[in-house]
């Protein structure tokens, strides 16, 4: 049976150009697809722009253009970035384009149909940067300006006539969702933070504006517009080509796998989504992952004070690799996490020139020198199959993976660099010119391992991966995690290609 595997980003507002935050949730999501992809899963990966809404609308204002010119020129920015960090995204879907309107229309009807919306009058608090309806008790006085308790944006009272779908119908049946799903919500303390929210009692929810009009009509009544977070979250379905529930997109990959959001978007993504499904009857997505914040020293990144962190900035001067590992490694999946230069660069000396980096030329230029850079033969004794076989258990990095445990998976590989450098020092090949076949061996299990952590680091740093399993012949579709249970993939007396230094150390 086929494997099928559909991990999504949130699509970003193109309100201004992306940063350092957007980049990390797309570098994540890159991180499991390609892990599956080598684990032999067909993966759709979705990523996009978010562009309708008030706040889409406003930021077109101010600087005098047509919100599509707008955001015509700033989703490219978030195209662009889908290259500059090497993503594997399957699809890049902007709200703005018709096969998504199609869908969101549909949805809409589907719910009316239902009788899961009705018309009434909205009065309440709105924030426009979260896009996002707050009640009383969730907004409080500071600096002279209300503001939502949450994030801390500026809400203004809005009054008027709206749609609103029946969120308080979907309490009881999300917590049962909630039970009968685990891990639908992930990390478990962001599951408990939702469900002591739905527990405190849902109120219908606003799903239309009328006060403006950048976005898709309501097709019954063209005098509203959907609400952006109605439109933004049916991007899901809309790259698989709903509402034809019957093409082969839809058939194989929804529900999604997995929906890797920032810790903000959460109350969007794991009550309001799957309560909007289930009232239209399609399966909601397996599960929701809020990961934490990038924070820039030790606060949010924010225009106002100034220290919005550049990818880009990042990328010229250090390498996208670095970079990937460094918020793979460094960050704690989950939690809120920081970046520094001087933790960037101490993370490229220790981990990647001195631990990784070093492995891989010393082992090579001895293989050069005294097997002239073709793979030798072997006779394994204990010593080698232990390390070998330390890196066998599929299974169990297979679990990280499903568990989203990716500082257990990136320990691991950092604790196998270090076991394979202790390796290759123990044994001392060196000493060994008088026995051959002893030092051919070694040479060969250490050519192995290279191989077998090169292809677990593949999801983290895909170019310098490639490159050195071309060392080894081995191209990138070639790449199979479950090569990993076999120890002798690496073919006696074929070529070794050169390969060039992987990671300058940074004079510090
Ligand atoms: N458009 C909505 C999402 C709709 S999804 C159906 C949105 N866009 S956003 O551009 O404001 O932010 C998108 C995501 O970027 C956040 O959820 C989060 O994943 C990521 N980040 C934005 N700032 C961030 C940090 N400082 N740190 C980490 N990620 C953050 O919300």
């Amino acid at each position: 049976m086929d494997k099928n595997f559909y991990i999504t980003t949130p699509i970003y507002y193109p309100s201004a150009k992306p940063h350092m935050g957007h980049a990390y949730s797309s570098i994540i999501a890159d991180f499991f697809s390609r892990f599956k992809k080598i684990d032999g899963y067909n993966v759709y990966f979705l990523t996009g722009t978010d562009e309708h809404g008030l706040k889409i609308q406003r930021s077109a204002e101010k600087q005098n253009k047509d919100p599509k010119a707008f955001c015509d020129e700033i989703s490219k920015t978030f195209e662009d970035l889908t290259k500059t960090l090497n993503l594997s995204n399957t699809d890049f879907i902007r709200t703005t384009e018709n096969r998504h309107k199609i869908s969101v229309q549909k949805l809409w009807n589907i719910l009316e149909e239902n009788n899961q919306i009705y018309l009434s009058k909205y009065s309440g608090w709105y924030s426009v940067s979260d896009e996002a309806f707050y009640n009383n008790d969730e907004v409080e006085n500071k600096d002279g300006s209300k503001v939502a308790k949450l994030s801390g944006s500026i809400v203004e009272w809005v009054e008027e006539e709206s749609y609103f779908f029946k969120l308080s119908e979907w309490e009881k049946p999300l917590l049962e969702f909630y039970e009968k799903n685990k891990n639908f919500i992930l990390p478990e303390s962001r599951r408990n933070e939702v469900i002591s929210f739905v527990k405190n009692g849902l109120k219908d929810l606003s799903v239309s504006r009328k006060s403006f009009t950048w976005g898709i009509k309501v097709p019954s009544n063209e005098n509203h517009i959907v609400y952006v977070w109605l439109d933004a979250l049916t991007n899901y379905l809309s790259s698989l080509k709903y509402p034809d529930e019957s093409n082969d997109l839809f058939k194989n990959f929804w529900p999604a796998d997995i929906h890797i959001i920032g810790k903000d978007i959460l109350r969007f993504h794991a009550i309001y989504w799957p309560a909007f499904l289930l009232a239209a009857k399609i399966k909601p997505p397996n599960r929701v992952y809020g990961h934490g914040w990038i924070l820039s020293g030790d606060e949010k990144m924010s225009k106002s004070k100034g220290n919005i962190l550049d990818p880009l900035e990042i990328i010229n001067i250090y390498g996208l690799d670095p970079l990937r590992y460094y918020l793979l490694k460094e960050v704690s999946f989950g939690n809120d996490g920081n970046i520094s230069e001087d933790k960037l660069e101490n993370c490229i000396n220790s981990d990647l020139a001195n631990n990784f980096g070093n492995l891989c030329q010393r082992v090579l230029s001895f293989t050069e020198k005294n097997c002239a850079s073709v793979i030798p033969d072997h006779k394994f004794i204990k010593d080698d199959l232990v390390i070998l076989e330390s890196l066998n258990n599929i299974d169990k990095i297979r679990s990280f993976i499903d568990n989203q445990d990716i500082n257990q998976y990136m320990n691991f590989i950092v604790d196998r660099l270090f076991a394979s450098n202790k390796y290759f020092n123990d044994q001392e090949p060196w000493k060994k010119k008088d026995d051959k076949l002893r030092l051919n061996t070694i040479v060969y299990t250490s050519l192995e391992l290279i191989r077998k952590i090169t292809i677990l680091l593949y999801p983290v740093m895909p170019k310098t991966s490639v490159k050195v399993l071309n060392t080894f012949n081995i191209k990138e579709d070639e790449i199979d995690f479950a090569s990993l249970k076999n120890n002798e993939i690496l073919k006696q007396q074929s070529k070794i290609n050169k390969l060039d230094i992987l990671f300058k150390k940074i004079d510090k």
